[in-house]
């Protein structure tokens, strides 16, 4: 099985060259399924329930998230309002697994993709972040639950110590574990000696005359002056940033893992 995991998709211009690259990416990668942190889909805060919809259209089987998921209260009805469906589309957006208990949404999607099962999970790092629960122990619960031998881990997170340390935890229990967050790619993509496919981040998809994604002018405001101010969406320069991971079907293991990045 060969996925396509696509970091942070950054606001109108990161959903634009998702929508004009990805089938090209599909058929020159042989890309069996496509996993995409949408975290920063609507204006770089956050994601709509209509925004989910036009990912999946894209062909996006499965969305990770991060610390911005909350950003737009509609996300937090759509999980509420989810039927009973363990498919259904609002099971395949993931928050990350690691907030407390009760917490809408779910953090860990199981399913299959041309008869090949797979699971998704979602953490978050605690390193200069929000103090969620232990990623490392919520991952150890996890994989107790999950009956498929592909298991593709977004650790959504600061440090890239904390990453890399779940990188080595993880290794020979996931088939991937790939950082988002930082929305800087790192060169640092390799297969673990255990068959886990680690990258600490797969760097952002949307527009890179930015800082992280927004206008630079007004971070830049905000650093020199340090007031409130208004955030939006830079428009420059978009590039989509991604990985495919090779897996071995039968035993989970990856084989390889190429970093992406296309304008
Ligand atoms: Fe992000
Ligand atoms: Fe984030």
């Amino acid at each position: 099985m060969r996925i396509l995991f696509i970091g942070d998709i950054f606001g109108r211009p990161g959903r634009a060259i998702v929508r004009d690259r990805l089938p090209g990416l599909v058929k020159q990668h042989s890309v069996d399924l496509i996993i995409a942190n949408g975290e920063n889909a609507a204006a770089g805060f956050g994601i709509t329930p209509p925004l989910v919809e036009e990912l999946f259209e894209l062909g996006i089987d499965v969305i990770t998230t991060g610390n911005h998921i909350w950003d737009k209260r509609e996300i937090i009805d759509y999980f509420e309002a989810a039927d009973g469906n363990p498919h259904s589309p609002a099971r395949r957006v993931l928050r990350p697994a690691n907030y407390a208990p009760g917490t809408p949404g779910w953090g860990m999607y199981e399913g299959s993709k041309n008869d090949v099962h797979y699971a998704v999970i979602d953490l978050q790092g605690r390193v200069f972040m929000a103090s969620n629960d232990d990623p490392f122990r919520v991952a150890d619960q996890l994989l107790k639950e999950i009956k498929a031998k592909i298991v593709f881990v977004d650790i959504h997170a600061e440090a890239t110590s904390e990453k890399m340390s779940l990188g080595w935890y993880l290794d020979g229990r996931v088939s991937a574990v790939v950082g988002t967050h930082t929305h800087v790619p790192t060169a640092d993509e390799r297969v673990l000696p255990n068959g886990t496919a680690y990258i600490t981040d797969v760097g952002m998809t949307g527009p890179y005359d930015s800082v992280i994604g927004v206008n630079k002018e007004q971070i830049l405001a905000r650093f020199l002056n340090n007031m409130p101010a208004r955030f939006e969406a830079a428009s420059g320069d978009v590039r989509l940033c991604a990985v495919v991971v090779d897996c071995d079907e039968a035993t989970g293991r990856a084989r390889t893992i190429e970093r992406l990045m296309v304008k």
